[in-house]
């Protein structure tokens, strides 16, 4: 990467297509910055959610960003998410965050708004960026764009792994019905919809581990992807 000029690599698609992982792994191995976009989302819907706000009130949601504060650290143990100066790191993956995310994502105004923290952010140093929208809305000039897929079944059963390895009592059937809602609202919202950009190249991770799909991305990115 060319080191004096701030540059994205942008890494969108679903829920446990291995985004977070390999985003971050990729970032480590790059030396450059991780920005994980879902924690902003889950931050402020933490906040609205323990403010009691009316979540359908999309005017509400928009004045609630714009008091908000959120920072993210990168630490050796993982990213340390900062609301309001209150590390939130845990309490942003719980059920009820992760099912009332959806809420803040539909909202244009909040999404303009947490666009524009991402823009700043990657406009200071290079970064890798995960999300949904982050190569066809946040940095739609990026060159360097991948959407990483793996089936559904995989999907979920990662997220299952992940979630007991925390020590978290899972019921696979809820999860899995849970998962396909979150895919539902992600691909078919009015307002940065999930969507392959134009010019990302596909990963299917199903039969990939982290590195190997880490691997897989610097291939691309050293032949010019
Ligand atoms: O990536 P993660 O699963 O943590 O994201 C949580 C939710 O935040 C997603 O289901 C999606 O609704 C929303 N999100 C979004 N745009 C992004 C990142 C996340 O709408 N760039």
């Amino acid at each position: 990467m060319v080191k004096d000029i701030p540059q994205a690599i942008t890494i969108d698609g679903p829920a446990g297509a291995g985004k977070s992982t390999v985003a971050r792994e990729l970032a480590r191995r790059l030396g450059v910055f991780y920005l994980d976009t879902g924690a902003m989302y889950r931050a402020l819907t933490l906040k609205a959610v323990r403010l009691g706000l009316n979540l359908e009130d999309a005017s509400g949601l928009v004045d609630l960003a714009r008091r908000t504060r959120i920072r993210l650290e990168n630490h050796h143990s993982g990213t340390k998410v900062l609301l309001d100066g209150e590390d939130v790191s845990e309490a942003i993956r719980s059920p009820e965050v992760t099912n009332k995310t959806f809420y803040i994502a539909r909202a244009g105004g909040v999404r303009e708004i947490m666009v524009g923290w991402q823009r700043e952010i990657g406009a200071r140093q290079s970064i890798v960026i995960e999300g949904r929208d982050v190569g066809t809305v946040v940095f739609p000039e990026a060159a360097r764009k991948f959407y990483l897929d793996a089936d559904f079944e995989v999907r979920a059963r990662r997220r299952i792994k992940e979630l007991r390895e925390k020590g978290k009592q899972v019921d696979e059937d809820s999860l899995k019905r849970e998962l396909q809602e979150r895919d539902h609202k992600d691909f078919t919202r009015a307002v940065g919809p999930l969507k392959v950009a134009d010019d990302a190249v596909v990963i299917d991770t199903t039969p990939l581990t982290v590195d190997g799909t880490v691997d897989e991305i610097l291939k691309h990115i050293k032949n010019g992807a």
